[in-house]
């Protein structure tokens, strides 16, 4: 059994597996079940100086995929509804029963020295592991100069994360917002202020769709919408990328990273941790299927560890960074070409119909005698583009297979097609 253990920022939790900042981690009555299901750790739902927020009804919308499972997760939501005073009883409470779990708490307070210095210091008497600094709420907070108003700004960021830093002795986690261009700016803002992790990605302000009898996007409060955040399964590639590129980046790639968004199993997971992650957290699978999903979640990574001879998670944390490199270093003398098992093809034309409509030509259609259609690969046409791999719906009928090209690794740098060869 591989160990499964995580020291994130000298935060130990059993296992790297941590519920976000959100309704999963609202109250004590929540994490506490969180803990028996066997979450590593929590991110306690956002706080924020008293009067507690106010929430509308309704909340949420969502996009499905075509089995009719949640693919994109969409919230109108603040942060705590509850005051600042019983999320703090129940904190400190919740610790005290359950000391081998991390226990961070997520922070939104107005970009004032004074306003951070006090509730730093007010969560600190907690026991609490860690402060997270939710600089990524993409509705309603940012209209009140919080949120993601603050992380878009690169030079806010490093002021409060100083702050934070100045006034507590917590570790301090940055939760940055992808609603901005180059996730790189406000990673190394953060490490600037003196971060001692970033946590991402908080959610995509986002429409999911219009109800087109109301003329109104979807959550609808009393006839009226308003962008939300997205998250879900829809979100990883966007959460990936992010990730990936403070790991790749000089200036951050020593900065301890949680990822976040659209973590549903033990492979998402896995994912994360191979570009770099320490830790993971997980808002939507929870919503959409409970807290038991993180019995699956510790058993799939154990199985596939086990698997792949990895004894801790400091032995595949990482290992993606170096092969995702920019496209100018990728191997121009590479070929594949795709590959279909006759045996396995059920004639359905859907590679053909994209190849030709879209792509190169380079399937051949030839009419059988009992009426049906034989698809085969024109090897000499195929760019090895994996559309055809993409759109058919029988597994492993289409593989992309390796070309021996006899050429050595050359890079678009050096490429004689490149009329900037010289000065790229
Ligand atoms: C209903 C809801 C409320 C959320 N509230 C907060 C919050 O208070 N603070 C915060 O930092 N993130 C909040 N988030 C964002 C999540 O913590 C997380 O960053 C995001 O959902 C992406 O993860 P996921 O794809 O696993 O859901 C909220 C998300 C949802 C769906
Ligand atoms: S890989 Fe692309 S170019 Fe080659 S056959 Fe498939 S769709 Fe056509
Ligand atoms: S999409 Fe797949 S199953 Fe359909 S014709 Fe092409 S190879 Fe055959």
């Amino acid at each position: 059994m591989a160990d499964l253990s995580t020291d994130f920022v000298g935060i130990k939790s059993p296992n790297p597996f941590w519920l976000a900042s959100a309704p999963p981690t609202d109250k004590a009555y929540n994490v506490e079940r969180a803990f028996e299901a066997g979450w590593g750790g929590v991110v306690w739902k956002t706080l924020g100086e008293d009067p507690a927020a106010v929430n509308v009804s309704s909340r949420y919308s969502a996009i499905y995929d075509s089995y009719g499972e949640v693919s994109g997760f969409n919230n109108i939501e603040l942060i705590t509804d509850r005051s600042l005073e019983i999320n703090l009883r129940e904190i400190e409470a919740v610790k005290k029963s359950w000391p081998d779990r991390a226990l961070v708490v997520s922070l939104m307070v107005p970009c004032e020295e004074n306003a951070w210095k006090t509730i730093v210091k007010e969560v600190e008497k907690t026991g609490a592991d860690g402060l997270e600094l939710n600089f990524g709420c993409p509705h309603g907070m940012p209209e009140r100069g919080m949120g993601a108003a603050v992380g878009q700004v690169p030079e806010y960021v490093e002021q409060v994360t100083r702050w934070c830093k100045q006034y507590s002795k917590l570790p301090v986690i940055v939760k940055l917002t992808p609603n901005i261009t180059d996730i790189r700016y406000s990673a190394r803002a953060a490490n600037r202020g003196g971060a001692d992790a970033v946590s991402l990605i908080n959610t995509i302000n986002s429409i999911t769709g219009i109800d087109l009898d109301q003329m109104t996007a979807r959550p609808i409060v009393d006839g009226k919408s308003t962008h939300g955040g997205y998250c879900g399964p829809a979100v990883k590639p966007i959460a990936l990328n992010m990730v990936s590129e403070i790991a790749r980046d000089p200036e951050t790639q020593r900065l301890p990273i949680s990822g976040i968004g659209g973590i549903s199993n033990w492979r998402d997971a896995a994912e994360f941790i191979s570009l770099g992650a320490g830790c993971v957290q997980v808002c939507t699978a929870a919503m959409v299927y409970g807290f038991r999903i993180v019995k699956e979640m510790q058993d799939g990574l154990n199985n596939w560890m086990d698997s792949k001879g990895y004894e801790r998670l400091t032995d595949f944390q990482g290992l993606a960074v170096p092969n995702t490199t920019d496209w100018k270093y990728l191997n121009m003398n590479y070929k594949v070409v795709a590959d279909i098992d006759q045996d396995k093809c059920i004639g359905c034309g859907r590679c053909y119909i994209g190849c030709e409509d879209t792509s190169h030509q380079a399937i051949e259609l030839t009419p059988q005698a009992d009426g049906t259609n034989r698809f085969d690969i024109i090897e000499e046409e195929c760019v090895g583009c994996n559309l055809c791999q993409i759109t058919c719906p029988v597994e492993d009928c289409i593989t992309m297979v390796q070309k021996d090209t006899d050429k050595p690794y050359m890079n678009w740098t050096q490429d004689e097609r490149n009329p900037f060869k010289d000065v790229s």
